[in-house]
């Protein structure tokens, strides 16, 4: 079947069980699903239950959409993405944001758990993304363009909408939370930075590193859709004295930066 077939058969199954449109998608990371808690009204519908999805595989990714209300908005949020490393190709980890889009909506936030290179950072930082590397290596738009999705060279010169950035900025700042800025730089993971990797990134240019969300924004512009990214810093990822890092640390520091995220994002998404 051709890849506009199963993103229609998607949307067709998730329209089936809401009748609005919603106004915004939001992408979870790791450790950050309860952000869904806020969302009142809620309709779960299940990866499993979507013709077409595959199912999220990694501790702390649910693996399902919570739909409903934050404030007067209508929120679609993916509890659980969809990561290169756990063998998905490309077309299967931006699925979503295509069927996101495909369902009406040109408003995404995305969320992720990422290392910080930036020395003016610590974990627990929230860092709001001002732009991205591509490290992965590969590049979800590869390969045949559905000109129905998007043109086959799309722009990047605003891949994070700046609008947006400033709606998040003045958010903090209401609430009274600090935040940092930056830029995210993807690798493939799943394996932790060398030390090595860690000094040639920072050289790069890159604020923090994970291993998400660059696919899903790529897909997001190419489909004409404006993006906020927030990063939650969840440890420091510098090259000297760098202490071993396990899975269940970062979504533990997730957890006490997820206060923030969560306020921040109920902020933005109310003046979007
Ligand atoms: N590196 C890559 N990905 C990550 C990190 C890190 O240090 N922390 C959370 N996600």
């Amino acid at each position: 079947m051709d890849y506009l077939s199963m993103i229609n058969e998607a949307r067709d199954f998730i329209k089936s069980r809401i009748n609005f449109t919603p106004d915004v998608a939001v992408i979870l990371g790791s450790g950050l699903g309860t952000l869904a808690d806020h969302i009142e009204n809620q309709i779960v519908i299940k990866y499993s239950e979507i013709p077409h999805f595959p199912i999220s595989t990694v501790a702390g990714h649910a693996g399902e959409f919570i739909i409903g209300n934050i404030g007067d908005k209508k929120v679609i949020a993916m509890k659980g993405r969809l990561h290169y490393y756990e063998g998905y190709n490309m077309k299967k980890v931006t699925l979503p944001v295509r069927v996101m889009k495909a369902l009406g909506i040109d408003k995404l936030i995305v969320t992720n758990a990422a290392g910080g290179l930036n020395v003016n950072f610590k974990a627990g930082d929230l860092m709001i993304m001002t732009d991205h590397i591509n490290f992965l290596g590969t590049n979800p738009l590869i390969g045949h363009n559905y000109k129905e999705l998007g043109p086959r060279f799309p722009d990047m010169s605003e891949a994070y909408n700046k609008e947006y950035i400033k709606l998040a900025l003045d958010a903090a700042v209401k609430l009274g939370i600090n935040v940092q800025k930056g830029v995210y730089l993807a690798l493939t993971g799943p394996n932790y930075e060398t030390p090595a990797e860690l000094r040639m990134l920072t050289i790069m240019g890159a604020d923090a590193v994970g291993m998400s969300t660059v696919p899903e924004v790529i897909v997001a512009n190419h489909g004409g859709m404006k993006v906020l990214g927030i990063s939650c810093i969840t440890d420091m990822a510098l090259p000297d004295g760098l202490e071993p890092l396990d899975h269940e640390r970062v979504v533990a520091t997730a957890d006490n930066a997820r206060g923030k995220l969560v306020s921040i994002v109920k902020e933005v998404i109310k003046s979007m």
